[in-house]
C-alpha cells in the first residue's frame, strides 16, 4: 500500500492507494467519531463491492445503514441527493456519523455534498472504485452536483477524512471507463509533470493493459499531483484552475450532448486538444505540440475532436464555467506543454475558430 498524505493542516488526510484495501476495516475505525456509518454507493458498484466493503466494518460492531442510489451522471442532481437526506433521517443518522461514498465520481462528488449539508456537515469519507476518482475527484473536497444549465454548477469543498483507493476494484470496470480516467491521468502530464508524460507516452499501452504496477504508479503519481495542488490552492483562487484544462469546453460537451452520453473523461479530452489548438493560434504553442497531445490521448482510444454542436452553443454554455469573471471567459491553455495558465487573452472569435477546428462538423 501506498500512502499520499493532504497536507491541508488540522484536515489533512491520507489517501491509501493500494489493492485489497475494501477489506482493511483497520483504515477506517480510527477516522469514525460514533459506531454508526451510512455507504452510499450505486445499483452497479453495490452487487460487486458493498457486502465485501461492509463485512469488516460489522464484523467490527459498526452500524451500517445503506444507501443505492441509481446509476448514472444523469442522476446526479437535487433529486437523487435528496434520497440521501431521505435516507439519512429515516435511519436516525446523526452528525457524527460518517458519510462514506463507495463508487466513482459521481457517487462521491453527490455524497460529499450531502455530508457538506447533512445537519450543516458530517464527517465523510471517499472509497473511490473508478480510475477517475481514484485519481481526481475522490482528493481535494470538490463536490457537486449538476444543473440542467451547468455541470457541478451546485456544490460545496469538503474535504473527506480519508480516502481509500483499492485498486483490485478496477478488474471489474468496463474499458471505456478506463480510459475515460486516463485522460485525467494524462492531463497531470501536460499541465504539470513532464517527466510522468514522458512516462506515460513509454508506458500507456501497460497501463492500458492493466498491469497492476503500471496501473498504481500512475494512480500514486497522479494522486501525489493532486495532493501538491491542492495543499497549494485548496478554493480554487489560483493554482488549482489549471485541473481544469479542457473542463470549460468539455463541461460544455457534457451539458450540451445531455448528461452522461459523453464520459466526463472523453469530453475532458476533447477539450483539451480545444484548448492545445486555442493555445497554438495565440502562439503559444506549435504544431508538433498539437500532435503530441492528440497521439497520446489517440492511443488511450479517447476523442480528439468535440461533437458536432453548433460553435454559437459551445459559447452559451461556456459561459456557465466557474472561471468565468465579470461576465469574462477565463480559459486554462498551454503556455507551453507542461506548463499551463489561466488566461482571457483569447479573443471570441479565437475561441469559436479553435472550437470549430476541433469538433465534428455540424
Ligand atoms: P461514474 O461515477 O459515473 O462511474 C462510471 C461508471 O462505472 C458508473 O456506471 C459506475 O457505476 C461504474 N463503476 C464504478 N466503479 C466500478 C467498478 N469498480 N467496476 C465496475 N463499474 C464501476 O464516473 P467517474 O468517471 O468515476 O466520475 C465522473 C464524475 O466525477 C463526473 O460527474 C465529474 O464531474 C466528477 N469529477 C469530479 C471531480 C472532483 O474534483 N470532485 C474531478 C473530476 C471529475
Ligand atoms: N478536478 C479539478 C479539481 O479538483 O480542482
Amino acid at each position: 500500500m501506498e500512502t499520499v498524505k493532504v497536507e491541508l493542516g488540522a484536515r489533512a488526510y491520507p489517501v491509501h492507494v493500494g489493492q485489497g484495501l475494501l477489506g482493511r476495516g483497520d483504515l477506517l475505525l480510527p477516522h469514525l467519531r460514533q459506531p454508526k456509518v451510512a455507504i452510499v454507493t450505486n445499483t452497479t458498484v453495490a452487487p460487486l463491492y458493498l457486502q465485501r466493503f461492509a463485512k469488516p466494518l460489522r464484523d467490527a460492531g459498526i452500524d451500517v445503514v445503506e444507501v443505492i442510489l441509481p446509476d448514472g451522471e444523469r442522476f446526479k442532481n437535487w433529486q437523487t441527493l435528496n434520497t440521501i437526506f431521505d435516507v439519512l433521517l429515516e435511519r436516525c443518522c446523526e452528525r457524527s456519523t460518517t458519510l462514506i461514498a463507495l463508487g466513482g465520481g459521481v457517487v462521491g462528488d453527490m455524497t460529499g455534498f450531502a455530508a457538506a449539508c447533512y445537519q450543516r456537515g458530517m464527517p465523510f469519507i471517499q472509497v473511490p472504485t473508478t480510475l477517475l476518482s481514484q485519481v481526481d475527484s475522490s482528493i481535494g473536497g470538490k463536490t457537486a452536483i449538476n444543473h440542467p444549465l451547468g455541470k457541478n454548477m451546485i456544490g460545496a469543498f469538503y474535504q473527506p477524512a480519508v480516502v481509500l483507493a483499492d485498486t483490485e476494484t478496477l478488474d471489474t470496470l468496463p474499458d471505456r471507463e478506463l480510459r475515460a480516467g486516463l485522460a485525467e491521468v494524462i492531463k497531470n502530464g501536460l499541465i504539470r509533470d513532464l517527466p510522468f508524460l514522458d512516462w506515460l507516452e513509454a508506458n500507456l499501452e501497460r497501463v492500458l493493459a492493466r498491469e497492476p504496477q503500471a496501473l498504481e504508479y500512475a494512480i500514486c503519481r497522479s494522486c501525489q499531483n493532486k495532493a501538491e495542488v491542492v495543499v497549494a490552492d485548496e478554493h480554487e483562487n489560483g493554482e488549482r484552475a489549471l485541473l481544469n484544462i479542457g473542463h470549460t469546453f468539455g463541461h460544455a460537451i457534457e451539458t450540451g450532448m445531455g448528461y452522461g452520453e459523453w464520459l466526463h473523461g472523453e469530453a475532458v479530452a476533447a477539450g483539451t486538444l480545444m484548448a492545445a489548438e486555442l493555445s497554438r493560434r495565440l502562439g503559444w504553442i506549435s504544431v508538433a505540440d498539437v500532435a503530441r497531445v492528440e497521439a497520446l490521448f489517440t492511443r488511450a482510444s479517447l476523442p480528439v475532436f468535440g461533437p458536432a454542436m453548433e460553435v454559437d452553443r459551445y459559447l452559451e454554455l461556456m459561459q456557465h464555467d466557474k472561471k468565468v469573471q465579470n461576465g469574462k471567459l477565463r480559459l486554462v491553455l498551454f503556455r507551453e506543454i507542461g506548463r499551463a495558465v489561466v488566461s482571457d487573452c483569447a479573443t471570441p472569435a479565437q475561441i469559436a475558430e479553435a472550437i470549430g477546428a476541433r469538433s465534428e462538423h455540424v
